[in-house]
């Protein structure tokens, strides 16, 4: 049987998902597609109509459809319910069920480099509270280490996060300035913010005087592939993660559940950065 996979979004013309997929199929040994369905708001209603007549296998979801999606499926898992965002649709049976595989993907793309990473002593900093911090910060709770700070420009935002914690985990809300005067208390600091994001590479979100060179500096942007708040904290010592292997990883857990396949990437993310370096 070919599967029959894809993604919707807006714009989506130069997402590396096609490329991703094709290299889990291959990686398989699967016949199928991953074609990209793009359409505006407008449009959105045509493109799911064709996707269910298609009987696609199932589909990623990105900008700017994560939220508006959840009014088209049957079923949603717990965490896409919690977060009200889902990237992934599978087709169970002729049902859509919604999941959400960015957060538990970024925790995938940070414990392969780096395994002994995430344990109960660990303290984490947040960068930024919008859509993609939301899964990261759920994930890294249901990791149970022993604190996920957040720190954003606007704080209401940051303190919604405080209804998607689950178990002993603690939070406390900052501003990045106060973040910045306690940087050392950090094993772990992720950037989630687009700050640094092509075209405005010299943009950092907070200066890292305060950094110890053992903590690991991790920047979700890929595009470019490492920003200045990366090259700061590696002239400083510090350990760093690229934000290339996150997306690898949340296609890998979409692809799993799809197809059933476990497949072993890691060998990807160095080919996956080659293809962004173009
Ligand atoms: P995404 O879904 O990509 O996370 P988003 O939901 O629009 O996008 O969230 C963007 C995040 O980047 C937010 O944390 C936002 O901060 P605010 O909540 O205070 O708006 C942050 N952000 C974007 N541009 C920023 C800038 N120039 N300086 C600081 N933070 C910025």
């Amino acid at each position: 049987m070919a599967y029959k996979l894809g993604l919707i979004g807006h714009p989506i013309g130069h997402s590396l998902s096609p490329w991703i997929h094709d290299q889990f199929l291959d990686l398989a040994r699967l016949d199928g597609e991953y074609k990209l369905y793009e359409g505006d708001h407008q449009a959105l209603p045509n493109v799911l109509k064709h996707l269910k007549e298609k009987a696609v296998d199932g589909f990623n979801v990105t900008v700017p459809y994560k939220q508006v999606i959840v009014d088209y499926l049957d079923e949603m898992n717990e965490d896409a319910r919690i977060l009200g965002a889902v990237n992934t649709v599978v087709n169970e049976g002729g049902k859509w069920k919604g999941y959400s595989t960015d957060g538990e993907g970024y925790v995938r793309s940070i414990v392969e480099p780096f395994p002994n990473l995430l344990k109960n002593q660990t303290s984490v900093l947040l960068l930024g509270a919008g859509g993609a911090a939301r899964g990261i910060y759920r994930a890294l709770v249901q990791q149970q280490v022993k604190t996920v700070d957040i720190a954003n420009r606007s704080k209401d935002k940051a303190e919604a996060f405080l209804s998607l914690r689950t178990g002993e985990v603690k939070t406390s809300v900052l501003s990045y300035h106060e973040a910045e005067a306690q940087l050392s208390e950090y094993d772990l600091i992720v950037q989630t913010t687009s700050v640094g994001m092509k075209p405005n590479v010299e943009d950092q979100i907070i200066q890292l005087d305060n950094l110890r060179n053992d903590t690991v500096v991790s920047d979700i942007v890929y595009q470019p592939i490492t920003t200045s708040l990366l090259e700061d904290a590696k002239q400083r010592g510090a350990k760093i993660h690229h934000g290339h292997a996150m997306l690898l990883y949340q296609g890998q857990l979409a692809f799993e559940k799809w197809t059933n396949k476990n497949l072993d990437v890691a060998h990807l993310v160095d080919r996956l950065e080659n293809k962004l370096r173009g």
